[in-house]
């Protein structure tokens, strides 16, 4: 099947109601940025924002402020996660958080392999593997990031390269359990560069990656996985990228990091 049909398929599907689980994901990437008197300031403001029920809202601020998100979004529909974990229950693992860790204070989310991590921290594939396994077997759910960088984008090598990422990184889990990953494309050029791949470049790739997660796992899950697209993503652009074939959500890192850039965000996709 090429990706056209698999397109036709999905898009007849939705209209017939027959595919449920297209769920819309607005994630805010904070990395390592704000104090705590700005994450105070961005909850106050987000917190009483009447955000639409349909898509689901996640935060990803640095672990030293779950805290507060705990204390302060009980009552939201706001949820939020973790920028990275380790995958054991606890132990000598310094400057590591476990996912229990992560769990007790409320994290429902897990960013894994982001580029910063694999290429800053080295952290490889078969990690991975084990970080997305750990978020399964834990209920949490994990955002798994794959992309190219720009030569390989330049040199229309970023195919296959895209693939052994989602093989090596899924390769622990199985099942039913794969519907519960999130991936998100995030080519690694469009990373806080301000330069964000076309619409057309996104579609091509989230319905090259939709039509081998079909071929892979199977139809049932194949179809249900959400793709994220992230890779400076703001409020001027975010709506032709929703439109884009494919797109079941953003991940955000610079514009998520002001509350009203991000409600902006918000309000475009409603
Ligand atoms: P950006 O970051 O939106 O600032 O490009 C995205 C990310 O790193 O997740």
């Amino acid at each position: 099947m090429d990706v056209k049909e698999i397109r036709e398929i999905i898009r007849k599907e939705l209209v017939e109601g027959i595919l449920q689980t297209q769920d819309f994901y607005v994630v805010g990437n904070w990395k390592m940025y704000k104090n705590k008197h700005e994450v105070i300031s961005f909850l106050d403001k987000v917190i009483s924002h009447d955000f639409k029920e349909k898509n689901h809202i996640v935060i990803i601020p640095p672990f030293s402020y779950l805290y507060l998100f705990e204390e302060r979004l009980r009552y939201s529909k706001i949820e939020y996660g973790v920028q990275n974990l380790y995958p054991k229950d606890e132990g000598a693992y310094t400057g590591e958080i476990s996912y229990r860790q992560a769990l007790d204070f409320g994290a429902r989310y897990a960013i894994v392999g982001h580029s910063e991590r694999r290429n800053i921290f080295n952290e490889d594939n078969s990690l991975l593997s084990e970080k997305v396994s750990a978020c399964i077997k834990n209920n949490i759910k994990p955002i798994f990031c794959i992309g190219e960088d720009l030569n390989k984008r330049q040199n229309n090598d970023y195919h296959d390269f895209l693939i052994s990422q989602i093989r090596e990184g899924l390769s622990l889990v199985s099942g039913k359990d794969l519907q519960r990953v999130i991936i998100a494309y995030e080519p690694i050029w469009a990373i806080g560069t301000g330069v964000n791949a076309t619409p057309a470049q996104v579609e091509e790739t989230h319905m090259f990656i939709r039509n081998f997660l079909i071929q892979e796992y199977g139809d049932e899950t194949g179809k249900v996985i959400p793709i994220l697209y992230g890779g400076s993503v703001k409020p001027a652009n975010v709506l032709e990228l929703a439109l884009a074939d494919g797109v079941s959500g953003f991940l955000i890192g610079g514009a998520s990091l002001d509350a009203d850039s991000f409600i902006e965000i918000n309000n475009k996709l409603n």
